[in-house]
């Protein structure tokens, strides 16, 4: 039996590397595949919309190899009629809603679901209704917990990578109170009957924290993974990451 918190595995970057020569090399289904093999518990890929990494066909093939390996696979999008419809054609098994701006490097902060509540609301039923558990990638503050709530949605990620930039800064203050609210947000949405996941920014160093919190079901890490497997192989990344938030969670 696989122990918690459930890792998924972000595998975007692994597009990010093959888009920076327009060839097919690395093909991140084949890292995906690596990825299942090294035990990842589920596999995480952003279909943006300017297709930065991950493309439509990839996406494709990745529910293909999740299907086959019994393993899910997490579709991150925003909500957009344009994804709405790609998800409900690929039948992801999870699908995490996610904010989005074509000027950001990354996905910076949550999804405001208190303000765009109406906008939201429609399409967690509509792909909850075709089959995805749906995520909202939201701040860890009660107002957008309580807003995820009333979505319908079964699953809140909370966003750390403040968290993570805090410890990077050496601000461990700022960061102890990161994890307060963590804990605190992990206690209520789990109360009010939502799954908790957490993402963004985890490395070695920063995950073990996050891990221990009794509520944390499944951790979504990508960027620091891809780029650790240079030095160490991604199978002996996956398998440290898995490591340290078992250890951070049995002790
Ligand atoms: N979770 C969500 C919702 C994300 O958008 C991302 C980044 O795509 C991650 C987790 C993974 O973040 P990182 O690549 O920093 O590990």
């Amino acid at each position: 039996m696989k122990s918690l918190p459930r890792l998924g595995v972000n595998i975007d970057h692994i597009a990010t590397v093959r888009n920076a020569r327009g060839g097919e090399h690395p093909d991140p289904v084949a890292g995906a595949y690596a990825a299942i093999k090294a035990g990842a518990d589920g596999i995480t890929a952003h279909l943006r919309e300017d297709r930065r990494h991950m493309r439509d066909d990839d996406m494709s093939r990745l529910q293909k190899l999740c299907e086959s390996e019994n393993i899910p696979l997490n579709m991150e999008m925003a909500a957009t009629d344009e994804m709405l419809a790609i998800a409900l054609d690929l039948k992801p098994k999870a699908v995490c809603i996610v904010p989005e701006r074509r000027e950001e490097r990354t996905t910076e902060g949550g999804l405001d679901v208190a303000a765009g509540h109406n906008h939201i609301t429609p399409i967690v039923r509509t792909l909850t209704e075709a089959g995805s558990r749906v995520s909202l990638f939201i701040e860890a503050v009660e107002p957008q917990i309580r807003a995820a709530v009333s979505t319908g949605a079964a699953v809140v990620e909370f966003h750390t990578g403040a968290y993570a930039h805090a410890l990077d800064d050496g601000k461990s203050d700022v960061a102890d109170a990161y994890l307060e609210t963590f804990r605190t947000s992990a206690k209520l949405a789990d109360e009010l009957g939502l799954e908790v996941h957490f993402g963004h920014g985890l490395t070695f160093d920063n995950v073990a924290a996050i891990a221990a919190i009794p509520q944390t079901m499944e951790l979504n890490i990508g960027h620091f993974l891809i780029g650790e497997a240079i030095f160490m192989g991604l199978h002996d990344a996956i398998n440290v990451m898995r490591q340290l938030s078992s250890d951070a969670r049995t002790v």
